[in-house]
């Protein structure tokens, strides 16, 4: 038997992204934010949903510029600590001990110790309540020479050790299981 439970949020699991905001130094700033996600493959957009009372929230809309930066076991505490305390408060790159790169294309810095940045430029900023959703094309990223390899030129997400959020908690990404169509492969 299932229960009835009232409308929310609970599609999990998801990625717990560091975001990378601010055109110069004095304004750069790190959030952490799970409602992310692909919502076009070609072009390549992508989208970050923020509380218009974040500080990263102004910064963002200035500059309609960001990084996503995946996460990783290692960075779970920088992750998880850039999701509670506020950039009004805080030099969150100081106090993690995180670097800020020179992106490509945007003026946002991207975040040396993760494995991949993503740099997006806003198209659309839409309130929804809660939170204003802000559409962005992906224009560049940056991928960490360690987890190429040079065999194939193939980005190896698998030895980055990713991190999983679900339902208020931290993961590592558990067992493979199988590649996209093993379903229906034949076996030999
Ligand atoms: C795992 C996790 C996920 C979060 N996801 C979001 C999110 O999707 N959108 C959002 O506005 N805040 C989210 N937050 C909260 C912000 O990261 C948090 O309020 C942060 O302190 C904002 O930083 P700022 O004030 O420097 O911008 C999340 C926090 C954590 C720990």
């Amino acid at each position: 038997m299932k229960q009835n439970w009232k409308p929310g949020t609970l599609i999990y699991p998801l990625p717990a992204i560091m975001v990378s905001v601010g055109s110069e130094v004095s304004e750069h700033n790190i959030l952490t934010v799970a409602w992310v996600g692909t919502i076009c493959s070609d072009p390549a957009l992508c989208y970050i949903s923020v509380r218009p009372e974040r500080h990263s929230h102004a910064i963002l809309k200035k500059n309609r510029e960001f990084v996503l930066n995946l996460t990783t076991e290692k960075l779970a505490r920088a992750t998880d600590w850039c999701g509670v305390r506020s950039g009004k408060d805080y030099n969150k790159f100081d106090e993690m001990g995180l670097s800020a790169g020179k992106s490509t294309i945007v003026q946002a810095p991207y975040i040396v110790e993760s494995p991949l940045s993503i740099e997006c430029r806003v198209k659309e900023i839409l309130p929804l309540g809660s939170h204003d959703m802000f559409i962005a094309e992906v224009v560049n990223i940056l991928a960490d020479e360690k987890f190429i390899n040079p065999a194939t030129g193939a980005f190896e997400m698998a030895k980055a050790q990713l991190l999983v959020y679900s339902h208020g908690g931290y993961y590592g990404m558990g067992d493979f299981i199988g590649k996209f169509g093993w379903s229906v492969q034949k076996k030999k």
